[in-house]
């Protein structure tokens, strides 16, 4: 995967028209509102770019947050002190072009989500994810995530799952 697809930051060179997911609201997010979040310090935006075309493979959104303590699944807390909150990093949409789907890249996305949160200067305990439904929710647990906080659509990975895969 890695040898055919640059993953970096969105940037003005990139063409954000052409990206088709087969969700038009994640489109138009590209299209549209990821430059002006990006200006605004309110999401960083990282896509999978063809080396070969150039194209829009794939983008993920990462932004720091953080989650009640008691939300988190006891598995992941246990060894924490009981502070009221911990610091999480939220993958807020992640899409893939339907051209590329199906070829472990959304799965490669959430690895480097998890790399670039771990060398975050501020300490990040976790991923949490944000899915759109119940079949992006399967494709989160299918990758390790379980859902916290009573809500099914949202969902948290511990980092060191991807950090060992990643190497
Ligand atoms: C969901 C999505 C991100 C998956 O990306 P992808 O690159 O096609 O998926 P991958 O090739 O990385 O899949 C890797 C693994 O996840 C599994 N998987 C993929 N989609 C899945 C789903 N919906 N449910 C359960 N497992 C899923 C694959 O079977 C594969 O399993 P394997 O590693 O055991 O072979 C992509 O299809 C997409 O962008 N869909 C439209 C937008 C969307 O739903 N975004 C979700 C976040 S809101």
């Amino acid at each position: 995967m890695t040898a055919r697809f640059r993953l970096e930051p969105l940037g003005p060179g990139h063409d954000r028209n052409t990206f088709s997911c087969g969700v038009a609201a994640l489109d138009s997010y590209l299209a549209g509102l990821a430059g002006q979040d990006i200006k605004r310090r309110v999401s960083a935006c990282y896509v999978a770019c063809e080396v070969t075309s150039g194209k829009v493979a794939g983008f993920y959104t990462l932004a720091a947050s953080s989650v009640p303590l008691h939300d988190l699944p006891p598995s992941l807390t246990k060894r924490l002190p009981r502070y009221p909150s911990v610091p999480v990093a939220r993958v807020g949409r992640l899409a893939i072009d339907m051209a590329f789907q199906g070829r472990k890249l959304g799965g490669a996305l959430l690895a480097d989500a998890a790399v670039r949160s771990a060398r975050s200067e501020a300490a990040v305990f976790a991923l949490i994810v944000d899915a759109k439904d119940e079949g992006a929710a399967a494709f989160y647990r299918h990758h390790g995530f379980e859902p916290f906080g009573g809500n099914p659509l949202q969902l948290v990975g511990p980092l060191q799952r991807f950090l060992q895969a990643a190497g």
